[in-house]
Parts: C-alpha cells; sequence; structure tokens
C-alpha cells in the first residue's frame, strides 16, 4: 500500500504508541501512523534508532517523541504511557511490537533464553495493555489495541521454544482482552507479520530472497504469495487500518499479513467431537481415536521450502 493509499484513512488528532519501533516492523509502523496523522511514542532499547526514527517524522512534518526503555516491566509499561498523556495530551492506540528471539532446541535451551522472550513478549504486551487499558477507559473514547503475533504462535516452529509460548500467549491474552475491554469500545486484535528485517535475515530458506531485496529488487510472486514474504511497509497498511474508524467492529481477531497475502486466521475451535453415556475409559478412548479422531489430527509446523 502506498503512503497516499493509507492516507485515505485519517488518524489526524490521534495518539499512538509503538514499541520497539526504531528499526524493522514497528518502524515501518510508525511512519505510516504518523504518514496518516497520528502523533507517536516511539519506543524502543535502541536510542539511537528511536531518534533517528522521530528525526524523519518530524522532517516530513509529523508530530513524534522518543521514549527508549526495555519493555517488560510495568515501570517502562507506565512511562510509556504517561508520556503520550505528557506530550501529546491522550492516547488512542497501542501497539505492542518489540521483540527478541533466543533460537534453540527444547534440550539447549536455557532458563535465561526462555525468560528473556517471554519477558519482552508476554510480560511486556500484558504491562503495555494493561497501562494503556487503564488511560483509554479512563479517557471514555474507545481506542484500539494491536498486539503482535506470529505464525510460530499459531502453529510452531522447530528452535523456537520460548518464542512460540509468547506468541501463542498474546493471541489468547488478545481474545480475552477483546471481551473485557468491548464495553470500553477498545478493539483488541492480532498482527500475524512476515517481512524482511533483521530477525528473518537469517533464516536460510529466505536468503535468496533478502539478497534480492538487498539488492534493490522485486521479489517473485512465490516469495509475495505463498512465503507471505515481504517488505516491513507491506504490513504497515494493516496497523493503520485497525487503527482507523473503519476497523471499529473488528476485534480479537488475528490476521496475517506478509507480501502479497492477507489472511484471516481461525480461532482454535473444535475439530471433532464424540459422546460416551458415563465417561470415557482409556479404551473407549483408544476405540474412538481410531474410528473418528485419527484422520482429523491437525498439522504442526510451517511448510518451509528447502533449504530450511
Ligand atoms: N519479521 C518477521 O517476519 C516477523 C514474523 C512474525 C512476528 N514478528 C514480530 O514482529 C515484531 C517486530 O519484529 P522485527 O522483525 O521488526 O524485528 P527487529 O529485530 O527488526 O526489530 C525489533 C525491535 O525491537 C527492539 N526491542 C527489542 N527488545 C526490546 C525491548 N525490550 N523494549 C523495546 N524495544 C525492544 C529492537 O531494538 C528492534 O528495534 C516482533 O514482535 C516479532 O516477534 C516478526
Amino acid at each position: 500500500m502506498t503512503s497516499a493509499e493509507n492516507r485515505l484513512l485519517s488518524l489526524e488528532g490521534r495518539v499512538a504508541i509503538v514499541t520497539g519501533a526504531g528499526k524493522g516492523l514497528g518502524r515501518a509502523y510508525v511512519d505510516a501512523l504518523a504518514d496518516a496523522g497520528a502523533a507517536v511514542v516511539i519506543n524502543d532499547v535502541d536510542a539511537d534508532a528511536a531518534e533517528a526514527a522521530v528525526e524523519q517524522i518530524r522532517k516530513a512534518g509529523g508530530r513524534a517523541v522518543a521514549q527508549v526503555g526495555p519493555v517488560g516491566s510495568t515501570e517502562v509499561a507506565e512511562a510509556l504511557v504517561n508520556r503520550a498523556v505528557q506530550e501529546f495530551g491522550r492516547l488512542d492506540i497501542l501497539v505492542t511490537n518489540a521483540g527478541i528471539l533466543r533460537d534453540t532446541v527444547l534440550w539447549k535451551m536455557t532458563d535465561e533464553d526462555f525468560d528473556d522472550v517471554i519477558r519482552v513478549h508476554l510480560r511486556g504486551t500484558f504491562t503495555c495493555v494493561r497501562a494503556a487499558a487503564v488511560r483509554m477507559r479512563e479517557q471514555g473514547d474507545g481506542g484500539r489495541i494491536i498486539c503482535i503475533g506470529s505464525p510460530t504462535g499459531q502453529v510452531g516452529n522447530f528452535g523456537q521454544t520460548n518464542y512460540a509460548a509468547a506468541k501463542a500467549g498474546i493471541v489468547g491474552m488478545v481474545r480475552t482482552w477483546s471481551l473485557e475491554l468491548a464495553r470500553a469500545r477498545i478493539t483488541v486484535n492480532a498482527i500475524i507479520p512476515v517481512a524482511a528485517t533483521g530477525m528473518t535475515e537469517t533464516a536460510p530458506f529466505l536468503k535468496p530472497y533478502v539478497d534480492a531485496l538487498h539488492a534493490g529488487g522485486p521479489l517473485p510472486p512465490y516469495a509475495r504469495r505463498e512465503l507471505s514474504f515481504g517488505t516491513p511497509e507491506d504490513v504497515a497498511g494493516l496497523v493503520v487500518f485497525l487503527a482507523s474508524d473503519e476497523a471499529a467492529s473488528v476485534t480479537g481477531q488475528a490476521i496475517g499479513l506478509g507480501g502479497d497475502r492477507l489472511a484471516l486466521w481461525s480461532h482454535p475451535a473444535e475439530a471433532v467431537v464424540a459422546f460416551a453415556d458415563r465417561g470415557w475409559s482409556a479404551t473407549a478412548i483408544a476405540q474412538a481415536w481410531n474410528k473418528e479422531f485419527a484422520e482429523q489430527q491437525q498439522p504442526a509446523g510451517q511448510k518451509f521450502p528447502e533449504p530450511y
């Protein structure tokens, strides 16, 4: 989507916080939100990246400030909300995007690998959304909360125990918050993005496409459609849409975007149901499993092309 097309959905007068917005997808989100007219609070642990984003947005005529700090704690979350209110008088939109990876297989994953990822993604999303919800409920004008999931959280991925737990947990919280905050007219949705960033550049099966992007060339339809792989800017239109008045009735959803592929994910639902009078013995389950359930077992993992 071009910036002119994004601007058709105006966010003039709105105030947004985006965490982890110095680089990668967060940077594209914050640029698009500012371009649509929102004032933005740019959070990152990387102060230089956050300041550079602020400078560029201001140069283009937008309103932006940096609030540096590691997302995860209540203190950082509350400081972010306070900064939005101090600088711009209110808070309308929160995008919880900050993230890290500590990939390794289960049997090599340390407690620290697990805790670091859970702290930034899962706890960081919880603390920031809680602080934002308090403020938005006080304001009484509704609001937009956009959290970030991942294909890994939806279907699993080799080497990502910690990240799968965090991202699946985020989507679980999103569904819960969409119920809890509905009365306050605050929508809560999850984006399931895919894009070329520092986070994905090292995936071997994406290398040819990352190289193509670095060379300034377009990506083939296979990458943009089947792999859902493109640039961070390809995903930004979804953030602007979800933040806009057009999405007032969209809540509790997990929506994928990457390259040319926009997708609505299904929520978990029972795939097969059977009943037994007076309950299920192990033997009865074994019989029913083979007869009715076995063929309906659900796939795990993502389909990656060679050489993954
Ligand atoms: N790139 C993808 O294909 C992809 C796919 C699925 C999900 N995601 C998710 O999208 C989000 C952004 O990822 P990205 O690919 O742009 O990664 P990235 O590494 O390019 O950017 C992440 C940003 O977050 C910042 N950050 C890290 N820890 C932080 C903390 N504690 N507090 C504040 N900022 C912090 C980093 O400095 C960086 O600027 C993440 O939540 C990631 O899990 C990305």
